[in-house]
């Protein structure tokens, strides 16, 4: 089916890092997108990757495009949206 699996509310102290996932099971090479949408600001691309045959062939279930923060900052609070775009 066409869907990603995203993760509700991460609560992560100052300083400490933390990955966000976007997994799908989408069949095919899948391009995922990262938005991430600030407190009264619009949506902003984040990231744009698509997922390749050798990236699929490490996990064929779950196609992963994760979002890894170093070092969170109080200014890192926001909604991060993971989008699919593929017909699965
Ligand atoms: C994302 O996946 C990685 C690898 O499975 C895991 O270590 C990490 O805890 C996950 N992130 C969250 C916020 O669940």
């Amino acid at each position: 089916s066409n869907s990603v699996k995203q993760m509700g509310q991460i609560t992560i102290s100052e300083g400490a890092s933390v990955t966000m996932n976007c997994t799908s099971t989408c069949t095919g090479y899948p391009t995922l997108f990262w938005y991430v949408q600030y407190p009264n600001k619009p949506l902003q691309l984040l990231q744009r990757e698509t997922v390749e045959k050798a990236k699929t062939l490490e996990n064929i279930k779950e196609k992963n495009s994760p979002i890894v923060k170093y070092s969170v900052q109080v200014s890192d609070s926001a909604v991060y949206y993971c989008l699919l775009e593929t017909l699965c």
